[in-house]
């Protein structure tokens, strides 16, 4: 182990994280895919791909379409299923999706009816991630997915502390936490082998810290985290790639609240994570309060429950 950098601090934190990722989980997303996936980047020989640490620092300021020559994983004709994709950043990652080349998007929500159906490639299914029946259903009817992204969550937005009552906090739990596990232990056997196989866990930069007002729904996002950290180990011999995502306020339905605060918009945010996972970043931080909040994290983890004791900007 002594040739394995450790995580170091500062500004190249992160690239240093992600290198010590791969160093130890040295193949996470599988050979074979990997090398079909760079053929697609049209990179045929090993040695002139780009190094891990320069495409580990292409992750901030990615408004841009992504060039050619940055792309890791081709996200062109795969299929994708989408939890929570009737309204706010789910519905907006159907498009988006559609916009990357997907073949077939399953846009999954508690009440179909009110998904976006107005392309054939998207294929509306019910689907309550706190049923576990209404999962099998679903894993039952969708046995072609490339990519799981757990985007369904639910947002108490109250001091769990001084709350009358802790049943929204206990459905976030639910939602966040053991509804992501439902999904992910359902269809981890569906991606595995799947050439270009990933799980997307949408998080929040709350499950690095936790957020005043709202420390119910950081704690099931931080649960949610430490089982995608033990889940991309345990499937990082199956091929399928585990991804986290910590956005920054979005300006959707859940963090209406904030909407002084400032939030950044959806479509941005969901170019943004297509973007990451096409670079094969483990970690998408999606909008620019994200990646300042990671730069803090990076620099000094303590401090990031200060930062957030204030503005969350
Ligand atoms: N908005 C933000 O500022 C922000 C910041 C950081 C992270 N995030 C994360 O980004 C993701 C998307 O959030 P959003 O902003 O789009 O929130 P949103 O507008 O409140 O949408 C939440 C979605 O989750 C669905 N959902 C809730 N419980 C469900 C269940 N049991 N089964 C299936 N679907 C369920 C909702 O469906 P219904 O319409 O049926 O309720 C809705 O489609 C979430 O994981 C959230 O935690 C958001």
């Amino acid at each position: 182990m002594s040739h394995h950098k450790r995580p170091g601090s500062g500004a190249n934190a992160l690239a240093d994280l992600a290198e010590y990722e791969r160093i130890f989980l040295p193949d996470p997303l599988g050979t074979r895919r990997q090398n079909r996936l760079w053929r697609c980047a049209g990179y045929s020989d090993e040695r002139l791909r780009p190094s891990f640490r320069e495409t580990a620092g292409l992750r901030r300021g990615h408004a841009d379409p992504l060039p050619l020559d940055q792309v890791f994983m081709t996200l062109e004709g795969a299929t994708i299923l989408i939890t929570g994709s009737n309204r706010g950043l789910g519905r907006t990652l159907v498009g988006a999706g559609l916009e990357v080349g997907a073949k077939k998007i399953y846009a999954a929500a508690r009440c179909s009816a009110d998904v976006a159906n107005d392309d054939p490639r998207i294929v509306p299914i019910e689907l309550d991630v706190c049923d576990p029946a209404s999962i099998e259903r679903a894993r039952a009817t969708c046995g072609d997915v490339d990519i799981l992204i757990n985007n369904a969550a639910s947002l108490a937005n109250a001091s769990t502390y001084r709350a009358k009552a802790l049943a929204p906090a206990r459905t976030e739990m639910e939602t966040n936490f053991w509804g992501l596990v439902g999904m992910c232990r359902a269809f981890a056997p569906v991606l595995e082998g799947r050439e270009g196989s990933a799980i997307v866990n949408i998080l929040s930069m709350g499950a690095l810290a936790g957020i005043p007002f709202c420390g119910s729904y950081c704690a099931s996002k931080a649960a949610a985290w430490s089982f995608t950290q033990a889940l991309r180990l345990e499937l990082a011999a199956s091929g399928t790639a585990v991804v986290a995502v910590f956005p920054g306020p979005i300006a959707t339905e859940m963090a209406r609240p904030h909407e002084r605060e400032g939030r950044w918009p959806a479509e941005e945010v969901a170019r943004a994570i297509y973007e990451g996972l096409a670079r094969g970043d483990p970690h998408i931080f999606p909008d620019p309060v994200a990646q300042s909040v990671a730069a803090s994290y990076a620099a000094d983890p303590w401090g990031l429950p200060t930062r957030f004791a204030g503005s969350i900007d």
